[in-house]
């Protein structure tokens, strides 16, 4: 017998044609029914789009905003939430008769608990939840402990205690937030929704990382994987993560960390378009697409990977792509 990988001497074999063939028919098959079961929206069946219920927390502008308009084009009950009220009760307004909004924190205990109960009383329940709210982080680390490029000093305690101000502020933004959202809506989602279902707006930064991206990067990988975890937890629940790289907008004007240069810069409008990364997100939930999605597939999860293998290449494109002379 050959077709293992240890001959009956002990010593290592290749495996035979057989073998190969029938690793091959059970990926071919693997793969097959992946291409199937994505291409049927049955969510849709289960819950037809006008009868749909959507909580969409981080809508007050950039992708929670034009996903918002996506569902409330196509009947959906939506309820906007973030903090600047001026900008949800004008997308209200947009979006039509069917759309709900709240001015609430999403990092705020009491604030999750109350949106909870109101959405209970008002729609008997809750379908789907977008958790898109974010902030980033545009600082090299030691810049933050006070020590710039080519500074070889050693950072003092009000500079390192500087750097972990900053990151708490992006801990609440991108962990706790992330983390209330799920405590809160976890139960409602399962015992009101016939196909409940979370989603994830992540980055590619959370498995590729950047310099100046430290922070963000790390407190969006801790939600990833916080979210990957709870998906393993409550499996009657979908689970999707999207990933995007850059998008168009204004979301480093939001960094826990901007400087005066950063908030007048203005929006960055060489980013991915808005509605290609919402097509994604909502395709993921119509398709109960489970795990990590990385937008625009090509060449980020191939770095992804290629970073785990070969991660000076990685950094050195990192470095050039941020212009970051170490
Ligand atoms: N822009 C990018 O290049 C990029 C790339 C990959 C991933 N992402 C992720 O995509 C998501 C959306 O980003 P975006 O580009 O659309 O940025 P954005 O336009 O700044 O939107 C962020 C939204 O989150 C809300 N928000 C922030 N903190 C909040 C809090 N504590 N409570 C409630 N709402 C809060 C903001 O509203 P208020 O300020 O009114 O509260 C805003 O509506 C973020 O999670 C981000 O990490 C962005």
């Amino acid at each position: 017998m050959s077709s293992g990988l240890l001959s009956s001497s002990g010593s290592v074999c290749l495996p035979t044609g057989a073998a190969i063939l029938g690793v091959t028919a059970v990926a071919a098959l693997f793969l097959a029914q992946r291409v199937v079961w994505a291409g049927s929206p049955r969510r849709l069946r289960t819950i037809p789009p006008a009868e749909e219920r959507v909580l969409i927390l981080g809508a007050s502008s950039g992708l929670g905003r034009t996903i918002a308009k996506r569902y409330a084009a196509r009947g959906a009950r939506v309820c906007v939430v973030a903090r600047r009220a001026d900008r949800l009760s004008q997308l209200a307004d947009e979006c039509g008769a069917h759309c709900i909004w709240e001015s609430a924190d999403f990092a705020d205990v009491g604030a999750m608990v109350r949106l909870r109960d109101k959405l209970l009383a008002e729609w008997g329940g809750l379908d789907s939840l977008y958790v898109c709210a974010g902030v980033s982080a545009v600082q090299p680390v030691m810049a933050l402990a006070g020590v710039g490029s080519g500074d070889d000093g050693d950072a003092t305690s009000s500079g390192i205690q500087n750097a972990v101000d900053t990151a708490a502020r992006a801990t609440r933004g991108n962990v706790y937030g992330p983390l209330i959202a799920a405590l809160a809506f976890i139960p409602a989602l399962t015992r009101t929704s016939a196909a409940p279902s979370i989603l994830l707006v992540s980055s590619l930064a959370a498995v590729v990382p950047a310099p100046t991206r430290a922070l963000y990067a790390a407190t969006k990988a801790s939600s990833l994987l916080l979210y990957q975890s709870l998906a393993i937890e409550h499996p009657d629940i979908v689970f999707a993560s999207v990933l995007p790289a850059t998008m168009e907008g204004d979301f480093r004007a939001s960094a826990v960390d901007a400087d005066t240069a950063t908030r007048a810069a203005g929006p960055n409008r060489r980013g991915l378009k808005l509605d290609y990364v919402v097509e994604r997100c909502v395709e993921a939930m119509d398709r109960e697409t489970r795990g990590s999605l990385v937008v625009p597939w090509f060449p980020y999860a191939v770095a992804h990977h290629l970073y785990y293998l070969w991660p000076s290449v990685i950094e050195r494109q990192a470095r050039k792509k941020y212009d970051f002379g170490a």
